[in-house]
């Protein structure tokens, strides 16, 4: 029998949603459900944040094998809201970097009646080796897989840009930066081909782009790039997943690929700019693009509470029914 693959491990044999390690293929029903559950949760800074138990008596898990703020605490949050407990272990990559130990470390947590755990790793595979290997009852979330997946983040960045341009069919959308290292750019561009948008963009000098991307457009020439685009998606230079040497020459990437105000006016003038964070202000993105009127930055971490929140909903009632 062929090994299953993170897509196929995920659904459970009713095609429901039991793990959350791609968006690669992810059904259209779920991904429309988990966008529409993640709206319903949604609470701009200000506004009394929504609170249930819904999850009383679940125990949730993150595991960073990898630095986060963002998505570390939105998780921590978005749990917390829905009424479950959380455990926060942030581990050192030199003490448990291979896929036996990481294993372990879950075996021993779930011994503690762990029944979800969130998990970010350099590697590549291992959620989906963790999913296949972890008892039923338990849910891996992926947040955040080498360069290969970040469904989350693919998650609160179409809930983002649906608020703002529902008409995925017709948008034009620009990923700008260090595509061969994002994991972002790769569950957006998941995201994207689901929901319908077919004219995406990627942007990149040479060492940036991707060689496992080919159905989208690839250009190193950012202004004829993001012209009429309706979408712009910046990225930071991954400089964790690169050898050294293999760095293009800053001042010249800055020069050419930086979004900055006139460069911005070359989009539609009512084109979103986005950004996962964090951001390295003044080389990919400067402030004055970063905080104007066209950031939806802010934005886009807001949402990633309600989209975790629908996520673990979604996994967690799973087994409460
Ligand atoms: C991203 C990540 O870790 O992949 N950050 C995030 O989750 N918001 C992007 C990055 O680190 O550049």
């Amino acid at each position: 029998m062929s090994t299953p693959t993170p897509e196929q491990l995920q659904l459970d044999a009713q095609q429901q949603l039991r793990h959350l390690l791609t968006l690669e293929n992810l059904p259209p029903q779920i991904l429309h459900a988990l966008l529409d559950r993640a709206q319903s949760c949604v609470r701009r800074p200000g506004e009394p944040v929504v609170m249930s138990d819904t999850l009383r008596g679940k125990t949730i898990a993150n595991l960073f094998f990898e630095a986060s703020t963002r998505t570390r605490v939105s998780f921590e949050l978005a749990a917390r809201r829905l009424g479950a407990e959380v455990v926060n272990l942030d581990l050192d990559l030199s003490s448990a970097s291979k896929g036996e130990t990481v294993l372990d470390t879950l075996e021993t947590l779930a011994a503690m009646n762990i029944d979800a755990f969130v998990v970010r790793h350099r590697d590549d595979g291992i959620q989906a080796m963790l999913a296949s290997r972890m008892a039923p009852h338990i849910a891996i979330i992926n947040a955040g897989e080498s360069h290969l997946n970040h469904p989350t983040q693919g998650l609160l960045d179409a809930l983002t840009i649906r608020q703002h341009k529902p008409d995925f069919e017709n948008l034009k959308v620009a990923i700008v930066g260090d595509i061969r290292h994002s994991r972002v750019a790769r569950s957006a561009i998941h995201a994207l081909r689901i929901l319908g948008t077919n004219d995406i963009r990627l942007i990149a000098p040479e060492e940036f782009q991707p060689h496992d991307l080919q159905d989208c457009t690839i250009t190193d020439d950012m202004p004829k790039g993001i012209r009429d685009c309706d979408v712009i998606m910046m990225l930071r230079v991954q400089k964790e997943r690169i050898a050294s040497g293999g760095l293009p020459d800053m001042d010249a990437y800055v020069r050419k690929y930086r979004l900055d105000a006139a460069m911005l006016a070359r989009a539609r003038n009512d084109a979103i700019v986005m950004h996962p964070g964090p951001m390295n202000r003044g080389i990919e993105i400067s402030n004055e693009v970063a905080d104007g009127p066209q950031s939806v930055i802010r934005q886009q971490v807001n949402n990633g509470v309600a989209i975790r929140m629908a996520v673990i909903e979604t996994l967690l009632g799973r087994n409460m029914k």
